[in-house]
């Protein structure tokens, strides 16, 4: 097949958006839909695993006839369909690689079993002609605070992580415990904009060690501490929301500023759910000006969920001459390097 002619289906179901694309070597990303489930989750305050991969189940295969229509590309038009197949719910991703490799063999394609978080870390390239390998990641997401260095498709050097909290399941944590609904990453973002600046400093955790990992349960409970002492003081909720959203800022600037150094790399890229943070982008380029590196940010649809970056990850490995696999694998937790 020449490549001009690769057509890949995307497919994600890890979490709680069901996500269907269609990325082609002609035109690039042709189309990409995600649903979200989070009303369904909302009343319990956090993603219930059974209740989205039944959704996933109720709502996948119609958004792939859906997309296929809509981008007028016929299944046997396809090269291969691409899935997520970790990290994330088990009972999620088996909908997602069930029905991929279902398909897959029902029109007589290959399938390929595609890792998340290097969905996330590929994401930026979507829309940045001027992004090319190697690069620096911030990987910030709701599982997992990741910095990497990205040499090639399939190529991650893990600089540093989370050794606990991820960043996006601190300001999860930190929404809830302030009466804020599911998810808490943005709306607590939207009560910081209401926040009095220096009202309260938190600690930015792990800064002051060496090297490159990360820790946000610590500040989590520090951020719960103040809360139960300060309740009754006015407009609490938002100078914590302010604080908090401050510390987590500033620890995971103040680490890439030091994987910048560390590396000599000067291209930058945030990736991930917590990528969507506007403190966080305008930070970065104050940063990426201030130490003279080029910076890369995903628009904000490709920093949550999506399938737009599931079917480029495929599209780039089909490139690259990987394998595919006609079982229905899953892995919950598939770590990066091992992809
Ligand atoms: O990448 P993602 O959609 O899913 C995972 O792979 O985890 O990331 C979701 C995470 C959630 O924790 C959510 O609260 C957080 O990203 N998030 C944000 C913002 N938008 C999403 N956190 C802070 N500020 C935001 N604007
Ligand atoms: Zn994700």
């Amino acid at each position: 097949m020449h490549n001009l002619n690769i057509k890949v289906l995307g497919i994600e179901t890890s979490c709680d958006e069901t996500a269907v694309a269609i990325y082609t070597a002609e035109q690039g990303l042709v189309l990409h839909e995600v649903y979200s489930q989070i009303e369904q989750h909302q009343v319990y305050g956090g993603v219930v695993p059974e209740l989205a991969s039944r959704d996933h189940i109720r709502k996948l295969l119609p958004m792939i006839a859906q997309c296929l229509k809509k981008a007028t590309v016929t299944p046997s038009e396809l090269t291969l369909i691409a899935y997520t197949a970790g990290p994330g719910l088990i009972g999620a991703l088996l909908v997602g690689a069930t029905l991929a490799q279902s398909l897959a063999f029902a029109w007589n394609i290959p399938a390929m079993p595609i890792n998340h978080l290097e969905g996330h870390l590929l994401a930026p390239m979507l829309d940045e002609a001027n992004l090319t390998f190697p690069f620096l990641c911030l990987l910030v997401s709701g599982g997992h605070t990741l910095l990497v260095n990205v040499n090639q498709v399939g190529h991650y050097d893990l600089l540093g992580q989370s050794l606990d909290d991820a960043a996006g399941e601190a300001f999860d944590k930190v929404a809830k415990l302030l009466g804020l609904p599911y998810p808490g990453g943005p709306a607590l973002a939207k009560l910081a904009e209401h926040g009095q600046p220096g009202r309260f400093s938190f600690p930015r955790p792990m800064l002051d060690r060496p090297g490159l990992d990360f820790s946000f349960s610590g500040l989590k409970t520090h951020v719960r501490n103040c809360y139960q002492q300060m309740q009754t003081q006015p407009n609490i909720k938002a100078n914590i929301a302010w604080a908090f959203q401050d510390a987590v800022v500033d620890t995971l600037l103040g680490k890439l500023q030091r994987a910048i150094k560390q590396t000599g790399s000067r291209n930058i890229v945030i990736a991930g759910g917590v990528s969507a943070n506007l403190l966080l982008r305008a930070r970065l380029q104050q940063l990426a000006e201030q130490v003279k590196v080029s910076v890369f940010m995903p628009r904000l649809e490709f920093c949550t969920d999506n399938a737009a970056m599931i079917a480029y990850a495929g599209y780039l490995r089909l490139l690259n001459h990987q394998t595919t696999d006609t079982r229905i694998l899953v892995k919950p937790n598939w770590p990066l390097q091992t992809c």
